[in-house]
Parts: C-alpha cells; structure tokens; sequence
C-alpha cells in the first residue's frame, strides 16, 4: 500500500478536522527515525509532538508494557486500583518542582490534565475566573480551547465558549512585549474585568509550545508567583510540552525556582502511551470531594508501566543533561545557517531541546515569513525529515529531537534540513 493510496482513503474516512501534516504513513520506528510503508527512512525531529523524548519503541518502555499486558490491561483505577498507579503517584509528586507536599491524579490527554487544574483551583479557592495568555495552546476540549489564546486554527466555529476566561498579553522580548507590559495587562484586567478576589487561577507554559517557542522570563514566573500569593490565586504551570527532561530540567518552572500550585503533566511522560497527570499540593488538590476527578481510563496500567519505565530511562540515560548538549549542537548549526541569511531567519532559540527558529521577510521581524514556513514543512519529507511549525503568526519552524538520538543522527537531520533551506530559501 502506497502513502498515495493510504491517504485517499484517510480522507474519506476521516474527518478533515483532524488533518495530518505528512502524507507519510508510519510502517515503523525507532529511538529517532520512522520508515514509512514504501521504506523511505526519516530522521524524526518531531517526536509525536515532544512526547517521545526516550526515542521511539525504547527496548525497556516496550518490555515493561509487555509485561504488563501479561498480567492485565484494565480493571480502572477508580474501581480496583494497582501498584503501578500509586508507585507512579509517589514519583511524579517527588519530582514535581518544590518542597511542598504533593497529591496526583491521573487523565488521560494533556487537555484533560489542564481541565482537571481549573476544576481543582476552582474547588480549592471557590472562585470562578481563569487568566491565560495570549498565543498559549491548552488543548482542544471546551474549557482547554476556550483558554487557548489563539482562534485559527484551534477556536473558529466552536463557540460558545466557557466565561469567565480572560487574557493577557505573554511577554516576548523581540516583538516589544515586555514582563513590565504583561504584568500591567493583568493589573488592568483587574480593574476592567475582574475581580482578583474572583480568580481562582492564573495558567501560564513556561515555555509556549504551539504559541511559538518563547520562553517566559525567570523574573516574570517569579512576578507571577507574587502576585498569586498577594491574591490568593492559585498558580498553573501546563507542563505539558516542556516536561520531562525537554528542556533541561527535569520541568521547565525549575529554570526559575517557582514553585507552582498546580501543574500539568503529559506527551513526554510515558514515551507514547496516553496518560497525564495533575500533580500539586497536597491541600489543594483535596479541595474536590471523592469520585469528583478521574475517568475511565485516567492512570492505565499499562501507561503507568511506561511512564516508571521512562524515569529510570531519564535518569540512567541522563536525558536532562543531554537536552542542553543537544540544544546547544541545534543553536551553533542554525545560527551559523541565521548568519548565512539574515533577512529571514529572525531568531535561532531554545531551551534545553525545546529549540526553534523564527523566519521573517526582508529583515523585517514583524512581517512573519508563512510562505518560507510553509514551504520547509512541504519540503521536509523529501529530504527525509520530520519537522513541526508553530507559532502564533505560524512562522515558526520547531525542533524537537528524541532526547535519545546520537550527534551522528542529530547532524545528519540538521545537514538535509540546513540543504533543503538553501534551496527553497
Ligand atoms: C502546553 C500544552 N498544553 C496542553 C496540550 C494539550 O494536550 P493534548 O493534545 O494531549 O490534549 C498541549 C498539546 O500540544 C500542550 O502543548
């Protein structure tokens, strides 16, 4: 079967809502390359969207849900729970950043995950009001897409959306927006919109995946943590692309020793399997009463296998500091290519492994280059890769490599893609 033919029938059958970026069908993988159908190789700078930092079918994830199946794959956590899910609960609460005493509950999508910290923050402060900010992506349920800060494509034909969801501008440094701005912004929305009093929380990435990359400064998180505790609002950190060793850190909040209320976790946790977490402080994440947050398939066994099974590959791998060296093998190869063509490339940046470059047109770093985005991500395929654009103006081109992969690989992918610019640039 053909990616060709393979394709026309997706689109019969599926809806067009949930587009696919490549016509590559996946035949297999593994650590940082895919092989399609017709047994084209790709190196694989994608991820499944930063969820398998161990690499693709890491030997110990696969034998540890093998083993898993052979006992059960399902009795639901709410009904007869295992020792997975609590060994899972004990790891995830000591590594969440901060010497706070945490609780876990398990879900199933990152966007469930972000749903459960509204109702969590809610029940906790009795409150109604969530702040979000502007070009922050936090999933594609009702409440998660009504937090989301950016309408095309996540928000166009869905409303009517949840209220009492507002929005500030994130600070980014190189379009003119800064802490000093955001912070305003917050204030103001206080006096025009809301009560501080009436917040129950503030939901913040502190680097924003979808939203283009940019990572909140240090001293902004620390504001924000100010201003929480000045009000009693409960801080959110949606971890949910920035975790488990991506950018550097165990979490990215680490970079700038805030502690978090509450926090998300997903994509990366358990290298595929489908399982997040909301992990917090102990008191808060009580406030619901029993039977008021879980799912059916919230903490599967077999997911909970995985995800232990990427800790230890994390820490024995030592994936965290990988990240960095990995990051910094990305930046030196894309700014010598943003010095080659300063017209377009406008910023090279990361953080850890969390790493992008932002196109322009004419050295102008306003005028978002869409166009040249559009035409790498078509062109990406033939030359073997997989790469992911983002950003709020979709002018950012996302790198996000298995924290597994060789400098070998990693070259290998940065050489075709450093070609395929020159020629479409
Ligand atoms: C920061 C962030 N929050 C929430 C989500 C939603 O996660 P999911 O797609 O698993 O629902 C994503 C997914 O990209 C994300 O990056």
């Amino acid at each position: 079967m053909s990616n060709q033919a393979l394709q026309a029938r997706k689109t019969k059958v599926i809806a067009r809502g949930q587009g696919n970026m490549y016509p590559v069908y996946v035949e297999r993988a593994l650590n940082g390359e895919i092989w399609d159908v017709e047994g084209k190789r790709y190196i694989d700078f994608g991820s499944g969207i930063a969820v398998c930092n161990t690499g693709h079918s890491h030997p110990k994830v696969v034998a540890a849900v093998k083993a898993q199946l052979d006992k059960f794959s399902h009795t639901c956590v709410m009904v007869n729970p295992y020792e997975v899910a609590v060994e899972l609960a004990e790891k995830l609460t000591a590594i969440a950043p901060g010497d706070s005493e945490k609780k876990a509950i398990f879900v199933s999508t990152g966007a469930e995950a972000v749903e459960n910290c509204v109702k969590i923050a809610r029940a906790h402060t009795g409150r109604r009001g969530v702040i979000a900010f502007n070009g922050g992506f936090h999933g594609r349920t009702n409440l998660a897409m009504a937090l989301t800060g950016k309408i095309t494509p996540y928000k166009n034909l869905f409303g009517p959306f949840p209220g009492d969801i507002f929005h500030a501008p994130f600070p980014i440094e190189m379009h003119d927006i800064t802490v000093k701005q955001s912070l305003k912004a917050i204030e103001n929305l206080f006096k025009v919109d809301i009560a501080p009093s009436d917040v129950a929380a503030i939901i913040v990435e502190p680097v924003q995946g979808e939203g283009g990359f940019y990572a909140a400064p240090a001293e902004f998180l620390q504001a924000l943590r100010k201003l929480c505790d000045e009000h009693g609002i409960m801080l959110i950190a949606d971890e949910i692309q920035t975790g488990f060793g991506r950018t550097g850190k165990m979490f990215s909040f680490e970079h700038s020793g805030v502690e978090a209320d509450i926090m998300t976790m997903a994509k990366g946790i358990a290298g595929g399997f489908p399982i997040a977490a909301v992990v917090g402080k102990s008191e808060i994440m009580d406030a619901p009463l029993p039977g008021g947050l879980g799912g059916t398939y919230g903490g599967s066994p077999t997911a909970c296998a995985a995800a232990l099974t990427v800790l230890d590959i994390i820490e024995e791998e030592n994936l965290v500091e990988r990240a960095n060296q990995l990051g910094d093998i990305f930046n030196e190869r894309l700014s010598a290519l943003q010095a080659q063509h300063p017209q377009l490339i406008s910023d090279v940046r990361n953080q850890g492994a969390m790493i992008a470059i932002e196109l322009m047109i004419d050295g102008d770093v306003e005028q978002p280059n869409v166009a040249l985005t559009q035409a790498l991500i078509a062109g990406a395929a033939e030359h073997g890769l997989v790469l992911l654009a983002c950003g709020f103006y979709s002018n950012v081109l996302r790198f996000l490599p298995a924290l597994t992969i060789s400098d070998e690989l990693a070259n290998e992918g940065i050489d075709q893609f450093v070609t395929l610019f020159n020629s479409v640039a």
